[in-house]
């Protein structure tokens, strides 16, 4: 019997979905591609799922890359099949309606990059590299890389990585707001399940109305932006969470939001 290509579990309203190819350092393949687009459709539809963290299974890497075994042999058309394949799945889970953590256990490297760039929040471990190696393959980032990338941290450093090929550290990622924090590796996973356990906990709708301000404001004019920003705001006005959240802050006491 063949392994799963995703280990997924799911506990306190975290769900957990770990990349299980560690042979292959968790390569995306197509089919690790439309088994990560099935799992995360998964997760937005089920409502008892508040937070979702994205890993690698082994000891090495989150994800090296785009499968190169599988893109060796692709004609042109294949090509841009594949990267449409991973760019909707990628596109999917940035825009989930809960918040997603990339837990970077090692290697993030090309696609690797690119799917932890979609994922809201980055903890990498101390022992991480990260970059955009494709140059070295003759190619160019086929997932969204050269976009996300410019839009996390700027022209200079996008340019190098991807320029360059090279790796660089997590601290160095740190530095170029790639990632949010640096962990020991031997803490990664007990501070990002405790990040999840915090956004599972969080309210739902505001969760998302935040979301949505990032992914739909982010990308307008300031003016349009802060329409939408207010438009939200509003919005909040209709939920119990809003309700229970104000009044337990008077009652002096932990509010418990239901996502409604
Ligand atoms: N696609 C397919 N297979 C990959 C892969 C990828 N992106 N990255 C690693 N692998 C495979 C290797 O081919 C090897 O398989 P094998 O044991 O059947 O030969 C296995 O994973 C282990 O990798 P290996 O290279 O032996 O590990 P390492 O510790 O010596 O090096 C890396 C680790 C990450 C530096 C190296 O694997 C690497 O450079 N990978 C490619 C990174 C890349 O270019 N990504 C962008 C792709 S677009």
């Amino acid at each position: 019997m063949t392994a799963p290509l995703l280990q997924i579990d799911t506990a306190h309203g975290v769900r957990t979905i770990r990349i299980n190819r560690p042979d292959k350092l968790n390569a995306l393949n197509a089919a690790t591609l439309d088994a990560l687009d099935a799992a995360f459709a998964d997760a937005d539809a089920d409502a008892a799922v508040r937070a979702v963290v994205l890993t690698g299974a082994g000891p090495k890497a989150f994800v090296a890359g785009a499968d190169i075994a599988e893109m060796n042999g692709l004609t042109p058309v294949q090509g841009r099949d594949f990267s449409l394949r991973g760019t909707r799945m990628m596109r999917r889970v940035e825009k989930l309606s809960k918040p997603v953590i990339a837990m970077v256990n090692g290697f993030a490297l090309g696609g690797g990059l690119e799917l932890a760039m979609c994922c809201h929040l980055r903890i990498a471990a101390d022992t991480a590299k990260v970059g955009q190696p494709e140059i070295n393959l003759g190619l160019i980032p086929g997932f969204g890389g050269s976009q996300r990338l410019l839009r996390l941290c700027g022209r200079a450093a996008t340019l190098e990585l991807c320029l360059t090929g090279a790796p660089i550290t997590a601290e160095r990622a740190l530095q170029l707001g790639i990632v949010n924090r640096v962990v020991p590796a031997a803490e990664l996973e007990a501070e990002t399940m405790k990040l999840a356990a915090q956004l599972a906990s969080a309210a739902p709708l505001a969760l998302r109305g935040m979301l949505d301000c990032v992914n739909i404001g982010g990308e307008c004019g300031i003016e349009e932006g802060l329409e939408y920003e207010s438009a939200q705001f509003g919005l909040m006005f209709a939920t119990e969470d809003m309700r229970e959240g104000t009044s337990a802050f008077l009652e002096k006491r932990k509010p418990a939001f239901a996502g409604k």
